[in-house]
């Protein structure tokens, strides 16, 4: 049914998704912290169409998702102990852990890195998805190279629309910003990126780690890039109010935490959480960079959230978009 096809682009057809997936095309998938761009993991043909799709650069790798920690043993080498603990905690859920990969997993996938990072996304229609194949699916964050995470489907349709075979509708994304991603290095638990599993409830089942998820020359992740999570328009982060003084004349936008401000010469303002909840401020802020992106600024002047639990990783994401 060809006609259907086109329309049915973005569905919840979970048999469909499956079968493109198992042709080796690419599928966008909802999760509960962005939406991903899916391929066999398995497979190096397919994997290739990712990195095109997205026009990433082949040195950046690709998380492995799936739906039970038990498989995961097929496709590494050997689990440390505190990764056992940690998946036990906080698995299904928004975090990554890089384990020795095995031959199964193409060298295109880590980019030649030894290490493959293993992540059970915890949305059920993701779940129910990843449960109905014999592969895991390697998935970046479904938007173009360096722009901001998509948290809707209809985000993936207005950037990748026409390079994916299908989007899974899974709706709005409950977390919204990506996975914590943590190494194990010389008895040492690492924190590569911080994402939506807070470092402080981390800590709290292995006691402390090291955080060392701010480079910008020799990135280990190159989620770790500065400039990242990038809207196109001038992206200021600091004192709203003195901010605003200094940009007067100019069309402004304002992303505030959970107090807009009262001044006539504001043309747009998101607040994230009038009620000052991180979990909501980062459930929406993807959506909120997006749509301050495509009011035709001139500058979007925003300012940090309180620096504890969710609110690291929205301060990660902020500062990332105020380098570009
Ligand atoms: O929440 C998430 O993690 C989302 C959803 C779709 O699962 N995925 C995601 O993927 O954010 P991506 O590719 O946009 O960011 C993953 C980051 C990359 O910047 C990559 O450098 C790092 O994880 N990474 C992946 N595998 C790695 C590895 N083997 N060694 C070091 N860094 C790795
Ligand atoms: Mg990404």
């Amino acid at each position: 049914m060809p006609f259907t096809y086109i329309c049915a682009m973005i569905g919840k057809d979970l048999q469909y998704a499956k079968e493109q997936l198992v042709a080796g095309e690419l599928v966008a998938i909802p999760t509960e912290t962005v939406y991903g761009l899916a391929a066999n993991a398995l497979s190096s043909a397919a994997a290739t169409k990712i990195f095109a799709a997205k026009n990433r650069p082949s040195f950046d790798p690709l998380i492995v998702h799936t739906n039970s920690w038990q498989r995961v043993s097929q496709w590494v080498q050997e689990i440390p102990d505190t990764a056992h603990r940690l998946a036990a905690q906080f698995m299904p859920g928004p975090l990554t852990l890089l384990l020795p990969k095995n031959d199964s997993i193409p060298d295109i996938v880590t980019a030649g890195l030894p290490q493959v990072g293993i992540r059970l996304p915890s949305h059920p229609m993701t779940q129910s998805l990843l449960a109905m194949l014999e592969f895991p699916v390697a998935a970046p964050s479904a938007n173009p190279f360096g722009y901001i995470s998509p948290t809707r489907a209809q985000h993936v349709e207005d950037q990748l629309g026409d390079k994916v075979s299908y989007i899974l509708d899974g709706g709005a994304c409950q977390v919204g910003v990506e996975s914590t991603i943590l190494a194990f290095e010389n008895h040492q638990v690492i924190v590569l990126r911080k994402g939506g599993t807070p470092v402080e409830a981390i800590e709290a089942v292995i006691g402390p780690v090291v955080i060392k998820a701010h480079s910008s020359s020799n990135p280990q992740a190159p989620g770790m890039l500065k400039s990242h999570y990038a809207p196109k328009v001038p992206f200021l982060l600091g004192d709203l109010k003195k901010l605003v003084t200094q940009h007067r004349g100019k069309k402004i936008g304002i992303l505030a935490f959970s107090d807009g401000l009262e001044d006539g010469s504001i043309a747009f303002q998101e607040i994230l959480s009038p009620q000052g909840l991180l979990a909501e401020a980062a459930q929406g802020l993807f959506a909120a960079m997006r749509q301050l992106d495509q009011m035709d600024l001139d500058v979007i002047i925003a300012e940090f959230v309180p620096e504890e639990g969710l609110g690291r990783a929205i301060n990660d994401r902020l500062r990332r978009a105020a380098a570009h």
